[in-house]
């Protein structure tokens, strides 16, 4: 009997987290340019903080939540995204007393019972980032630029998609029209399409039935419901954009799959995907903070799927920094074996990535190993080396080599500028 990994999750082996861990080195860089904190909440929750937070009726809630019972009894989740535990937390620990803006983000597993094919998992993972306070429409020229920024230095090229849909004022007002146009169509729609008329109607735009989508070719649009001060925010967001040259297509049809967003709603998407298209998304959602508990707060974010970045970054050649060692330390007898472990603690407690034999191999062997490694540096000590106490470096991409005594090896490496970071902890 042997095991596998749960459909739709995955293990990520060292050649593939190499790659990871740069891109989220350039997310890290990129929030700590804005000033963004890091957030980590637990991978579960109460039920009811989804429930309330994503909406009921929508696919994340109805349908493809991880949902269990624990032994006490309680309902729990594994989260299916983050903004809802971050807004969570947000009330819990009182961050809006504290301060006018808490610019929070996130890197972390999430979880949805979706059928898995290309670029969509049942555990896949999202970076994000939640600006918690202010209803500027700064903040979500912001939060666009941020994710753009991020794209562009990852190689990522987008379409970014905007569009407004409202807020608590101008959505019924719309929402009727829409319903009002969709009962004419109704028996012509798709089953689910004829259930969300009723329930959530502004999905019925969002839906990928062709004939659902001829049928709504001329459905009326959020844009011309909205009240002076949510078409006001959007101009003014447009603008940040454009002053930003930050290119968008204004998409009037684009709703997304959470019920939380208010006004400004955006997705960026890619050539480079197949049908799952969407690199990201985000928005406003000025009423979660309330809905869930807290006093009305305004906020604006938006959230990635890493999977799908990385898709795009090697279908572009990405050049992903290479993890080789610096130093292989070639062992010939027992001696210089013993030696070799010595100097290769070391050179890596000096911050040099050394790597050594454990197999007993010849040096041929070694020799053939370090190649494969793409060591940069060779050091070998034979018999008179170990007399003299002095290695032979041999410069793998030069060609060169030179007598080093064993005393400064680990200057030398380090004179090189090879040597990693590594904060002394004495
Ligand atoms: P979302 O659009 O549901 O938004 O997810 C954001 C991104 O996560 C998607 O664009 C996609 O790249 C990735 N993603 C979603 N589901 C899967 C899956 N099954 N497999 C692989 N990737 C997936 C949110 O989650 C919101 N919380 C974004 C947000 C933050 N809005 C405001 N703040």
């Amino acid at each position: 009997m042997t095991y596998k990994s749960v459909k739709g999750t995955r293990d990520l082996l060292p050649a593939d987290t190499s790659a990871w861990l740069h891109v989220e080195h350039v997310i890290r860089t990129v929030m700590e340019e804005f000033r963004y904190g890091e957030i980590r909440t637990p991978v579960f929750e109460e039920t009811a903080v989804f429930a309330r937070g994503i909406g009921e009726e929508t696919d994340i809630v109805g349908k493809e939540m991880y949902t269990f019972e624990d032994k006490g009894g309680s309902s729990l989740t594994l989260r299916p995204e983050m903004t809802a535990p971050v807004i969570r937390s947000f009330i819990q620990h009182s961050m809006g007393e504290q301060t006018q803006l808490n610019k929070l983000y996130y890197i972390g597993p999430m979880f949805r019972q979706e059928r898995p094919q290309a670029g969509r998992f049942r555990q896949f993972h999202q970076f994000g980032f939640e600006s918690i306070g202010q209803d500027n429409p700064a903040c979500d020229a912001e939060i666009i630029a941020m994710a753009a920024e991020i794209f562009r230095r990852l190689g990522i090229h987008f379409t970014l998609k905007i569009n407004s849909v409202g807020d608590p004022v101008c959505r019924p007002r719309y929402r009727e029209a829409l319903q009002e146009f969709l009962r004419d169509v109704h028996d012509e729609l798709s089953p689910d399409s004829q259930r969300r008329t009723e329930t959530n109607p502004m999905r019925v735009l969002d839906s990928k039935n062709t004939r659902d989508r001829e049928l709504t070719a001329d459905a009326p649009v959020i844009i011309d419901y909205l009240t002076d001060e949510c078409r006001e925010h959007f101009e003014r967001t447009l603008a940040y954009l454009d002053e930003l040259g930050i290119s968008y297509e204004v998409d009037p049809r684009l709703v997304r799959g959470l019920d939380y967003y208010t006004k400004t709603a955006f997705e960026f998407v890619s050539t480079d995907l197949g049908s799952q298209d969407a690199l990201g998304g985000g928005g406003r959602y000025d009423g979660l903070v309330e809905q869930l508990g807290g006093k009305p707060t305004p906020a604006v974010g938006f959230a990635a799927g890493i999977e799908r970045m990385l898709i795009v970054m090697e279908k572009n050649g990405y050049d992903f920094p290479a993890s080789e060692p610096a130093v292989y330390i070639v062992g010939m007898d027992d001696e210089s074996r013993q030696w070799a472990f010595m100097k290769a603690m070391e050179l890596r407690r000096a911050g040099i990535p050394t790597e050594i034999d454990y197999a007993a191999r010849s040096v041929k062997a070694q020799m053939r190993e370090a190649n494969k490694l793409g060591a940069r540096f060779v050091v070998l000590a034979g018999d008179s080396e170990m007399q003299d106490a002095a290695a032979q470096v041999k410069d793998m991409r030069e060609g060169t080599q030179e007598s080093v005594e064993f005393d400064r090896l680990a200057s030398y490496f380090s004179g090189l500028g090879i040597h990693k970071d590594n904060t002394e902890t004495r």
